[in-house]
């Protein structure tokens, strides 16, 4: 089968990881006998620099006549207070919102081989490790509410409005309900409805949802609690949907106690069928260029888009087993190192991906 990828390498560490993670994809193509076309284009801060804005119209149009979106990362420091107001980050706002990709799908597994990385106790992760899976509503909530600013008695003022609509509430829901089926049969539900209307609906919409899922546990956390249990008691957790910034914060945290940011891949999916796959760490500037980055979280990022996207079950198999063999034999960037282990850098992680794909 032929498939075509907009490819957005982005900025930081975007390119660096982004490279490895396709010579994973072209490696699976030959392997598997599949052809995989990139469409490289441009948006963040790469885009900025070349023509002046985040979000180029063109990389709209080439995303959404793609099969699906691979993204590095976008941002850094050099574009953090530019006097147009652009930002690098507001063009992954802007993707996803053009894309109607209203649910990002975080998993957070630990590798038994990683369990020296995690920071928690032997006794916190037990026999058999973590596996969560964050669902994070992604285009609503307070990332896409009113904002606005002016002047009053304490001097300037600035807000952002945060919003939900039964609608958005009942897609997310289902969606995490629907995960929740095919492992174990557990959905927490984050919201902060002891404060915010908006959560006070949440809660009433996915109780509603609920009803439809009675072979399903379902339970509701308050989010300063569910950041707590997620350290105190991270096993209680099976599926966590959550509304927009709850879950980036959640998924962060989540990300830690399974071993590093630099392992976590996301899938961001609407109604239409194309997706975007992405890590969900930033463009880590402090590391940027120097390969250092882990290229495993975008690798484990084009698993779930051979899954997800094109229904690969066997390469995505293929590309998670040669993840785990690559761990197993004791190489380690430096965000997993710990004693024993040999350190490598991206491109050496990348081309030992490929040895034991
Ligand atoms: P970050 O995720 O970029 O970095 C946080 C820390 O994690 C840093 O110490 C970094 O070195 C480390 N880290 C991240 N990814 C790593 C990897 N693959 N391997 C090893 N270490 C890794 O978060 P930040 O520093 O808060 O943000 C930096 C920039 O990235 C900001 O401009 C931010 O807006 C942007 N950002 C972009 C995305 C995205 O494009 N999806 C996500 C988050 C942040
Ligand atoms: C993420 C990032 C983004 C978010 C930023 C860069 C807009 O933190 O993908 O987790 O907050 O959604
Ligand atoms: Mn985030």
């Amino acid at each position: 089968m032929n498939y075509n990828i907009a490819v957005i390498k982005g900025d930081g560490i975007g390119p660096d990881i982004v490279d490895q993670a396709l010579l994973v994809l072209d490696q699976v193509g030959e392997k598997f006998g599949h052809t995989f076309n990139y469409t490289e284009v441009l948006a963040g801060g790469a885009a900025i620099d070349a023509v002046g804005h985040s979000l180029p119209d063109e990389t709209v149009t080439v995303c959404k006549a793609s099969d699906a979106v691979i993204l590095g990362a976008v941002g850094g420091p050099k574009w953090d207070s530019l006097t147009s107001g652009d930002r690098p980050e507001k063009a992954l706002l802007g993707l996803r919102a053009a894309l109607g990709l209203f649910a990002n799908i975080r998993p957070a597994i630990m590798y038994n081989e990683l369990r020296d990385a995690c920071p928690l106790k032997d006794r916190i992760i037990g026999e058999d490790g973590i596996d969560i899976v964050v669902v994070r509503e992604l285009t609503g909530g307070i990332y896409f509410g009113d904002r606005g600013h002016g002047f009053g008695d304490m001097g300037e003022y600035m807000y952002d409005t945060m919003k939900y609509s039964e609608k958005e509430v009942e897609r997310i829901a289902i969606r995490a309900f629907e995960i929740a089926r095919k492992r174990n049969k557990k959905v927490t539900s984050v919201d902060k409805a002891n404060v915010l209307d908006n959560s006070k609906l949440w809660r009433k919409v996915v109780e509603k949802v609920a009803l439809d899922y009675p072979d399903i546990e379902l339970n509701h956390l308050y989010v300063d609690n569910a950041a707590m249990q997620l350290v105190i008691n991270p096993k209680q957790f099976d599926v966590i949907v959550t509304g927009n910034m709850f879950g980036d914060i959640l998924s962060d945290e989540a990300s830690m106690i399974t071993g590093s940011i630099g392992m976590l891949p996301s899938a961001s999916l609407g109604e239409s069928g194309i997706g975007m796959y992405e890590p969900i760490h930033g463009s880590a500037p402090d590391i940027a260029g120097q390969d250092k980055a882990n290229p495993i979280a975008t690798v484990l990022s084009i698993a779930m888009m051979l899954r997800y996207s094109f229904n690969l079950e066997a390469e995505a198999d293929a590309v998670e087993n040669a993840v785990a063999k690559v761990l197993e034999a004791g190489n380690r960037t430096g965000d997993i190192m710990s004693d024993g282990c040999t350190l490598v850098g991206t491109k050496k992680m990348g081309a030992l991906l490929l040895e034991h794909l």
